[in-house]
């Protein structure tokens, strides 16, 4: 291209955006070009969707199976073992939590989870709400799920308590690879969802109770879950996902370790951050302020000490878009300003660059004081 000069080239560009201007507004506002693969895309992840609560069947006290439809939009794919999240604005509270996927994958009108009540807003809500109530969701999160190209054949699904649910999940698929489940609970009566897992036995699963107190009445084995126990049943080259509660997580990863079962055959479903408050620093005040940077607004509000940025955003009723609350995906990332933070050791899934330039996920970050942020724009449920 020839360089004319200054004044002639910067006034060529007034031409040349005379001729984009002209080209714009006689253009179609219709997508003209064919694009299979993107509208491939859109069909199987069509983004949130809302949901309806179509059943609740109570299992055991504070246990409930839920099953929702999709309102205008049919059921997205997901992997069996993946978690979904079920968004709400309850009060002046604006609550997002993550629930592992417990119906068949195949199943394209209707999806169902298990939820524990735990005392906390959405599990309250959960199981007190009309049938027919609504949530915002998104399905098929997290890489809690079997994938030939990096996993073994020889799946082994170890689960607790109310953490069975991926095992019901994969016992769906269990045609795909040679499942075996061991299922740790405290009692026999506190195995849930067996006639489902008893199902899975006639296609082919695996399935190992550990109680602790041992049985009478059926097979299991007595006693916590141990690395013999692990080692009787899990048979060649195994890769395991595990599901339970974090004090049964801990004891899974010591077993495994002197089985010297390798990092990348170990599949871990994290827990929500939760750092007890003896555990966090001692704090200044018990009620710290922050300043949101919201796109041209600045909105002030409080932030107790012992709970995640996060969730002051969502008691404040800000919604930031969040997923895993456990540090990895990094949909709930924020902009620090100002202002110190304690940041929850085993949960940091920052990037590098994110910690360089002062990024955290506000899921895993506890304020020490008054603190500044930079909000992307939310959008409302
Ligand atoms: C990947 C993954 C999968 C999961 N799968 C399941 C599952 O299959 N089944 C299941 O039952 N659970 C599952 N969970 C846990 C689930 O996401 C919730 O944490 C659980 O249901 C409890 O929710 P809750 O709101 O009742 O209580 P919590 O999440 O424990 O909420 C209590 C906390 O919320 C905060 N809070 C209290 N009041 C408010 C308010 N008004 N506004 C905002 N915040 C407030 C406080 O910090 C309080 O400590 C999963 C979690 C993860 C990360
Ligand atoms: S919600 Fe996934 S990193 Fe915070």
């Amino acid at each position: 291209m020839k360089i004319k000069g200054i004044l002639s080239d910067a006034l060529g560009a007034f031409r040349v955006s005379k001729v984009y201007k002209k080209a714009i507004s006689n253009a179609s506002s219709e997508n003209v070009f064919p694009d299979p693969i993107g509208d491939l895309a859109k069909k199987l992840h069509p983004g949130p969707l809302t949901l309806r609560l179509i059943e609740r069947t109570k299992i055991v006290e504070g246990v409930f199976f839920l099953t929702f439809e999709g309102v205008d939009k049919a059921i997205p794919l997901f992997r069996p073992g993946q978690f979904m999240t079920l968004s709400k604005r309850i009060g002046t509270s604006v609550l997002t939590r993550a629930y592992t996927i417990c119906s068949d994958y195949r199943k394209r009108d209707s999806i169902s989870i298990l939820i524990k009540k735990m005392g906390g807003p959405m599990t309250e809500t959960l199981s007190t709400c009309p049938i027919g109530e609504t949530f915002l969701s998104e399905i098929g999160l997290g890489p809690f799920f079997y994938e030939p190209l990096r996993d073994s054949k020889n799946v082994v699904v170890l689960v607790g308590g109310s953490g069975v649910t991926p095992a019901i999940a994969m016992g769906y698929d269990s045609k795909e690879y040679d499942l075996t489940i061991l299922y740790c609970t405290n009692s026999e009566e506190e195995i849930l969802l067996r006639e489902q897992l008893e199902e899975f036995t006639k296609t082919g699963a695996r399935v190992v109770y550990i109680i602790r107190d041992g049985s009478k009445n059926i097979p299991c084995e007595k006693g916590l879950i141990t690395a013999e126990i692990i080692a009787k049943y899990m048979g060649e080259d195994p890769t395991f996902f595990v599901c339970g509660p974090a004090p049964m997580l801990e004891t899974v990863k010591r077993e495994l370790g002197k089985l010297h079962i390798p990092p990348r055959r170990i599949r871990m479903e994290v827990p929500s951050v939760n750092v007890s408050a003896g555990a966090l620093p001692v704090p200044t005040r018990e009620i710290y302020e922050l300043t949101l940077h919201i796109g041209k607004s600045l909105t002030k509000i409080p932030a107790r000490y012992d709970e995640t940025l996060l969730t002051a955003f969502e008691r404040a009723g800000i919604f930031v878009h969040n997923a895993c609350r456990s540090g990895a995906c990094g949909y709930c990332r924020v902009k620090v300003l100002s202002g110190e933070f304690f940041y929850a050791p085993t949960s940091d899934g920052r990037r590098h660059a994110d910690k360089e330039l002062n990024y955290v996920h506000s899921c895993s970050a506890y304020p020490l004081g008054d603190m500044e942020l930079l909000l992307d724009i939310p959008h409302d449920l």
